[in-house]
């Protein structure tokens, strides 16, 4: 059986006191007025297009709004006929690696810790996983050189690089632009397909923002993932990927869910239209305070039990715990306590036992980020071998 993935069912969500388990996002934040107003005034223009099966593009509307966000953000056009809305950028994930790794001998190079949608994705398709071993920078563009060098020795058929660089899934990294251009060089040199998931691109707190790898070089065989997932709602299962033609051609003829929720896509274009960034702007700033609390409680309450680095952006604080740790010990303890996080082997692609944990604080209060994360620091002592 695979790793929990960290979406569960929302059943199962009341049952946890202390949930930081899912990269949900701020209920708090979530516009139900505005959103309710802007679905009176665009549903009773969507009969024609609701009548319709959305075909394998989606929702013009939303992907040029999507666009302008990239434009905004990279200052390189995006043309939205490259650009397919998907159900979540989930479906993107598995779309390309259904159209990539055809052959019996292909395999997904990527970093050795990743998003657990993905890893589970991947290995239900019996797809195998090349780790590239990472560091505080991310992907290690050297190793990846040699990996895809061996790889190719063995005929093996790399059908893609698949790359968090913007706040990394689990580990919050941020590659520098010096990597990311080690990084397109040897995806040239090896004529690889780069995949970029930026999902969380636009959920930054501080520091310096580097352009995305698209933004970067126009003759790498590229395609980019993004999501409104984490700058709106996850409920709203709406994600995107953009290609260009020759790439996006070969990606088409495998898309058969007769294309992505007209409905849920023009109530959201309605409403973020003219007011994207005010929108994002006013969650981030409550999501830093998320996670501002969450590093003040466990700066306070855990103490030498474990360490870990403030993430820029991104939803989760990737924590290392103490060597003297029993981490099995820790589940059992959290579990008993009604306490909810992942273990750092769901991220890993060959389920390695590691001693991390993933603490997501987008969905959960203040209030019970701090108690949750006082709780945590009593299950980290009892489960203190010292
Ligand atoms: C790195 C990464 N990619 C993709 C996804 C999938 O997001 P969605 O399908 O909601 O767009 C997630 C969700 O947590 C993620 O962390």
């Amino acid at each position: 059986m695979r790793a929990d993935s960290g979406v569960i069912q929302s059943s199962q969500m009341v049952d946890y006191k202390f949930d930081f388990g899912t990269g949900n996002t701020n209920p708090e934040t979530f516009p139900s007025e505005a959103f309710a107003k802007a679905a009176g005034r665009v549903i009773p223009g969507l009969s024609e297009s609701l009548s319709h099966y959305p075909g394998k593009y989606g929702h013009e509307g939303l992907r040029r709004l999507m666009a302008d966000r990239e434009f905004d953000r990279e200052g390189v056009r995006v043309d939205p006929q490259n650009m397919i809305l998907t159900n979540g950028s989930m479906q993107a994930i598995t779309l390309i690696a259904q159209t990539f790794c055809r052959h019996e001998n292909s395999c997904i190079v990527m970093e050795e810790f990743c998003y657990p949608g993905s890893v589970n994705a991947f290995a239900d398709m019996g797809i195998d996983m090349v780790g590239v071993p990472c560091d505080d920078h991310g992907m290690q563009t050297s190793e990846l050189e040699s990996i895809l060098s061996t790889l190719v020795s063995q005929d093996r058929k790399p059908g893609f690089i698949y790359t968090l660089p913007t706040y990394q899934n689990p580990t919050g990294t941020v590659m520098p632009v010096e990597r990311r251009r080690e990084l397109l060089d040897v995806a040239r040199k090896f004529g690889c397909i780069l995949v970029e998931d930026n999902c969380y691109a636009d959920v930054h707190y501080d520091g310096e923002k580097p352009p995305a790898l698209y933004a970067m070089a126009s003759d790498v065989r590229h395609i980019y993932l993004s999501s409104l997932s984490k700058i709106f709602a996850p409920g709203i299962r709406l994600g995107y990927l953009i290609a260009e033609p020759p790439l996006l051609n070969e990606i088409l003829p495998h898309r058969h869910d007769a294309g992505p929720n007209t409905l849920a896509a023009a109530v959201t274009e309605e409403y973020l239209r003219g007011q994207l960034w005010q929108h994002i702007d006013r969650t981030n700033a409550a999501l830093k305070l998320k996670r501002d609390a969450m590093l003040n409680a466990l700066e306070t309450h855990c103490g030498n039990l474990c360490s870990y680095v403030s993430p820029a952006g991104g939803l989760f604080i990737w924590v290392q715990l103490a060597g003297s740790i029993d981490a099995d010990r820790l589940e059992k303890e959290a579990e008993a306590s009604s306490l909810r996080y992942l273990p750092g082997r769901n991220f890993h692609i060959n389920g390695n036992d590691v001693p991390y944990i993933r603490l997501a604080f987008g969905y959960p209060s203040v209030s019970e980020i701090e108690a949750g994360i006082r709780q945590l620091a009593e299950c980290m002592k009892r489960s203190n071998r010292d």
